[in-house]
């Protein structure tokens, strides 16, 4: 269970977050909103990139905030970018290995650890090949391994099948949504693909200029004027 509090973050003129209060109990929760909306501002604030100006976190009790950055990791939480971070020259096997080095689990069960993530996401390369050699969706899925290798407690997941054909992002999909039962974790998934976003999560919420705007069944949210409205970027009906 994650609980979000007042968080506001600030960038100069720019309020990014603004008095965000939101409980996601578990599973995988989407978190949506247009272009700008603040959703990886979130994720930079949850993974201690970016220090927000007021309010609290709390995730399965424990003060997210107050620890040091890189203790999160160490803690549980892993998360992926709108931009690839896996090394090109390392191979599959590697590139897994090193979030699980980062966060200092141990190295008695690491080679089982990456090997049991490199299965679960699905992917069908060798784990010995170099991400260079890989193609785009396969790389993506690398990405995921990542993210949830060595039973993570929080997952976050900035744009994980942004780009990829139909097919990809419904493995994709299917992946996420077993992420819960492979880990325990509470994974949070920000998409601009609404039928991924669906197909993943009961429940959604939305941010829109920094503000949330509306949160509750995924379905019901989808049809929320408010949320609607936020898309097609008109300020009053
Ligand atoms: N480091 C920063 N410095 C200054 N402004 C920033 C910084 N990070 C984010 N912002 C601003 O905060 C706002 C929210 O950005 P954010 O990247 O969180 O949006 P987003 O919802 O992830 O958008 P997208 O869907 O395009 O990825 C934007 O106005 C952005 O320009
Ligand atoms: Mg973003």
């Amino acid at each position: 269970m994650i609980e979000v509090a007042g968080l506001t973050v600030r960038f100069g003129g720019v309020t990014s977050l603004d008095d965000m209060s939101l409980t996601f109990e578990s599973g995988t929760c989407g978190l949506i909103g247009p272009n700008g909306a603040g959703k990886t501002t979130f994720f930079n604030v949850l993974s201690g990139f970016v220090r927000p100006a007021a309010g609290t976190v709390r995730a399965f009790g424990d003060d997210l905030l107050g620890m040091v950055h890189f203790r999160r990791a160490r803690w549980g939480l892993r998360r992926t970018f709108q931009t690839e971070q896996a090394i090109e020259q390392l191979s599959v096997f590697d590139n897994v290995a090193l979030i699980h080095e980062h966060a200092k689990l141990s190295t008695t069960s690491r080679r089982k650890d990456v090997l049991d993530a490199i299965a679960f996401v699905g992917l069908t390369a060798s784990p010995s090949a170099k991400v260079a050699t890989l193609a785009a969706g396969q790389r993506r899925l690398v990405e995921l391994a990542r993210a949830v290798v060595g039973r993570p407690k929080l997952v976050l997941l900035d744009e994980p099948a942004a780009g990829l054909p139909d097919d990809e992002t419904e493995h994709m999909a299917s992946v996420i949504r077993q992420i819960p039962e492979q880990s325990a974790a509470l994974t949070i998934l920000v998409d601009h693909d609404m039928s991924l976003v669906s197909a993943c999560c009961q429940t959604t919420a939305v941010l829109d200029f920094g503000r949330l705007i509306a949160v509750g069944p995924t379905a019901e949210v989808l049809r929320d004027e408010r949320v609607m409205r936020a898309y097609l970027g008109t300020a009053e009906v």
